[in-house]
């Protein structure tokens, strides 16, 4: 067992889907970049001996021992998952964690968690886990709560690199040509991965033919954007964008807030928006020319969105 007297502090980034979301559960591809501007912190301090690990969530007001905790509580998930993964036993010491990722919206806000504790826990036992390893870890304990992830979310959290991501298949990282701005906007209604997943299951269930024929078009749309990306073609991603969230609002998983968002938008100047991630609630994303990222943002605040959020994505290394 290894012991450790000084504190470890762990971050990682929140997410966006870019294209593919659902598709991407049923082998289509999908693609997705860090969001930096939110985060997930864990840090580590030592505890007297005997105390065991106490799990603090300061945006949550809880605290609560991880011997005490219920099997499915996230953090307690994510913790007893990472012991497991470094072979250590429980330590003693106090995890907090803090968080600026909105819950339940579509950006990764549990996968950033369980990531930072993971590599803050493994800092504090005096072990280093690269990125594929955490990823590995963190997919575990995102199937305790969403029951058949893809595994996007934890590649790209992980990775913290723009990913095109295909289930079961090795990472490939996203070269970005031309960096560009994306703004986030929030509806304000939480969202549960879950039960949008299960909604596009039944849906198929329905009618396989129709639904595996929306998955393929939206599969298209991937590997058309994935050229754009890596090409420096930002014209074609706009429409790109628009055509993923009308395959999207097929699939069910839209709203009328989302799609009130999205052709706010639009409206306002943006080269094309749609929802990201989950939907039902949660985020939308819109591709917006530098000059344009005020007027367009306004345009989302008196929509309604609850929060907006700008972001460029590029590739960092
Ligand atoms: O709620 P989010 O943003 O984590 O969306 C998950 C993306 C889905 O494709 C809907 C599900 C998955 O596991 O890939």
């Amino acid at each position: 067992m290894n012991t450790t007297t000084s504190v470890h502090t762990a971050s990682a980034p929140g997410k966006v889907i870019l294209f593919g979301e659902h598709a991407v559960v049923y082998g289509q591809p999908a693609i997705a970049v860090p969001v930096t501007q939110v985060q997930a912190t864990v840090t580590i301090a030592p505890a007297p001996p005997g105390s065991g690990l106490t799990l603090v969530a300061h945006d949550l007001g809880t605290r609560s021992s991880l011997s005490a905790a219920p099997e499915d509580e996230p953090l307690a998930a994510a913790a007893r998952l990472a012991l497991a993964h470094l072979s250590n036993p429980e330590p003693d010491a106090t995890l907090t964690v803090t968080s600026t990722i909105p819950i339940a919206s579509g950006l990764g806000s549990g996968t950033a968690v369980s990531t930072a504790l993971a590599r803050a826990l493994a800092a504090f036992l005096g072990r280093r886990l690269d990125p594929a390893q955490v990823s590995a870890l963190v997919f575990e304990v995102e199937k305790i709560h969403h029951g058949t992830p893809s595994g996007v979310d934890n590649t790209v959290v992980a990775y913290a690199q723009p990913v095109y991501f295909v289930r079961g298949c090795p990472v490939e990282r996203l070269s970005v040509r031309i960096p560009f701005t994306l703004l986030i906007g929030d509806t304000g209604t939480r969202s549960s991965t879950r039960q949008a997943v299960e909604r596009v299951q039944r849906g198929r269930q329905r009618n396989p033919a129709r639904y595996d024929a929306l998955f393929d078009q939206i599969g298209d749309v991937v590997i058309e954007a994935r050229r754009a990306i890596e090409s420096g073609d930002v014209d074609a991603l706009g429409p790109l964008m628009d055509d993923n969230h009308e395959l999207l609002i097929e699939l069910g998983v839209s709203s009328r807030k989302l799609d009130d968002l999205v052709e706010a938008a639009r409206f306002a100047g943006a080269l094309g928006a749609k929802l990201s991630g989950a939907g039902r609630g949660g985020n939308m994303i819109a591709l917006v020319e530098d000059d344009l990222v005020d007027q367009v943002a306004e345009a989302l605040e008196e929509a309604g969105a609850a929060r907006v959020i700008a972001t460029q994505v590029t590739t960092t290394d």
